[in-house]
Parts: structure tokens; sequence; C-alpha cells
């Protein structure tokens, strides 16, 4: 069994990242800047955010952070949606969901630049990485796919099975699989709320990408010996005795599953630390204008 330690090849990449920002600096060029639109005081989402903005300040980007109470209209978050397409200093920028109930988030996404679409959640975006085109890939399926690559995970003619069907990892994560691609080339089954025997078709898989959000919901009867292992899931489960009064827990049963895996992420530790850095990456691909020219 091998760790794949998502927060050594996060802080890789930050470190290549950091290099390149250097080197642009250096010829005088435009430096990366990433914006961030927080509203309201959802505590997750306010650990995230403050974790996007220091990641940028660690590889040398710009960042602003834009926070508005959650009373804040929908024509007004609109608005600065607007301003920041329109600023040609914000290279990207990423509206933290969940939105407020009385903001239509899908309106919200829509209005938001492609071209500036770092977060990958537009349906042009969607749409151009489903027919194999550049665009800004999501975060955390592409935090997977280059974990996959730089671990040298096999994926071609491979069995993926993905759990949860999420637009934000779920089925970008089934696209990617199946793609013909570097990493790719999987046969895919997207499995769901719906499934029937959702635990023989795991059972099936060379790759299980369990994103569905119950703490250690794939046990080692699961499993098949030698399958590879990615952990999407960052629940909280109460314990008294850690020092928040609660525990980060994976959808996986790590400890039964890790001796059966031939490669498995941890978490903490695993999937989420590439997450942000997929953000980076997206970022300076749009100060390069490599994606949409
Ligand atoms: N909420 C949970 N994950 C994400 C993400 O990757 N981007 C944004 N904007 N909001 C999120």
């Amino acid at each position: 069994m091998q760790l794949i330690d998502g927060k050594a090849l996060a802080n890789t990449i930050k470190e290549e990242i950091a290099i390149e920002v250097d080197k642009i600096k250096a010829k005088g060029g435009k430096i990366p800047h990433l914006a961030a639109v927080l509203v309201g005081e959802d505590p997750a989402s306010q650990v995230y955010v403050r974790n996007k903005v220091r990641s940028c300040e660690k590889v040398g980007f710009e960042s602003t952070l834009i926070r508005k109470d959650d009373s804040i209209s929908e024509a007004d978050l609109l608005k600065i949606v607007e301003d920041l397409n329109n600023d040609d200093d914000v290279d990207g920028f990423i509206v933290q969901l969940p939105l407020p109930k009385h903001i239509d988030e899908h309106k919200v996404t829509l209005a938001i630049d492609p071209k500036k679409d770092v977060d990958g959640f537009h349906p042009i975006n969607f749409g151009r990485m489903a027919q194999s085109l550049p665009s800004y890939l999501p975060a955390t399926p592409n935090g997977i796919m280059v974990m996959l690559e730089r671990y040298g995970v096999k994926t071609s003619g491979k069995h993926a099975v993905i759990i949860g069907r999420s637009n934000i990892v779920g089925t970008p994560m089934s696209i990617l699989l199946s793609r013909k691609a570097k990493v790719g080339n999987c046969t895919v089954t997207l499995t769901h709320s719906r499934t029937k025997d959702l635990a023989a078709e795991v059972r099936r898989a060379d790759i299980i990408v369990a994103a569905i959000g119950i703490a250690e919901f794939v046990t080692a009867d699961m499993v098949k010996e030698g399958a590879v292992v990615i952990d999407v899931g960052i629940n909280r489960v109460e314990d008294p005795t850690a020092k928040r009064g609660y525990r980060l827990k994976g959808d996986v049963a790590f400890d039964e599953v890790a001796p059966k895996s031939s490669f498995i992420t941890p978490v903490p530790g695993g999937v989420g630390p590439m997450t942000v850095t997929s953000l980076l990456m997206n970022t300076l691909k749009a100060s390069k204008k490599e994606v949409f020219g």
C-alpha cells in the first residue's frame, strides 16, 4: 500500500508555481491576481476562502477578498461579479458556495465570465471539458487527476467507480477519467443514491473515488484487493476528546481499507490540499491567457 500524500504534493506544486511567478516578476510581467467573494459567515466557507487567499500569498500571487453580509441582494452580488468581469487587473475569481437561500447560485455562476471562471463551474467550461477542449477544470477533480499522474497510477483500461454525482466532483470526475488522455481511458461507473447494490458496484472497481459525504461509508468488504482508493470526503464527526469537539473523517474507513489498497489518500492531508493548488494552477493559466487565448 502506498499513501498518496496530498499535502506534500500540494506543497511541491506550490513551489513550482512560486518559481514561475518569480520568473514573471523578473521579466516585469503581470503578477497573477485571484479574487474571492465570500458571502455570509458559514464557518467551513470562511476556512476554505482563508486557505485560498493564504495560498495565493504563499506563491506570490496578488489576491483580493471581497466579504459581504448574508443580507446582500442578488442584484448587488451580480453587480460585484460584473465589476470583477470588467476589472483587467483580476485574472480570475471565485464566488464561494453555498450562497444564502435568497440568491440563485446558478444565476451567479452563469454571470461569471468563463475566461475568469477559475473554479470551472460555468457551463461553458464544463462543456469544453467534456469535449476535451482547453478549459478551467474544477478544482477537486483536477487535483485528483494531478495526484494520479504524479504518483504514476495506471488508469488506462481500468474500471473506475465513482460514488456521488455532484456537479463539482462526481460528474466531472466521471468525464475526466473516461477522456482519451494520458490520465484517463478508464471505463467509468458513476454511482449515486438510486444505484442498486452499490457495494457490488464498488467491489468491481480498480479505482474508487468516494465523494458521497458520509463518514466511513466505504468499508473493507466493498474494496477489491489492490484497488486505488481516492477519498474526497471531509466529514465532521463529533469527538469530545478532540480540541475542537470534532474530528475530520473521510468517506472511507481508512484503517480497514488501507491494507487492501494499492494507493490510498488520507483525510486530512489527501485530496483537500490539492483542491486549493488546482485553483492556483487555474489562476496562473488565466493570467497567461492559456485557456481562451
Ligand atoms: N464550495 C465548496 N467547494 C467549492 C469550490 O471549489 N469553489 C467554490 N466557489 N465554492 C465551493
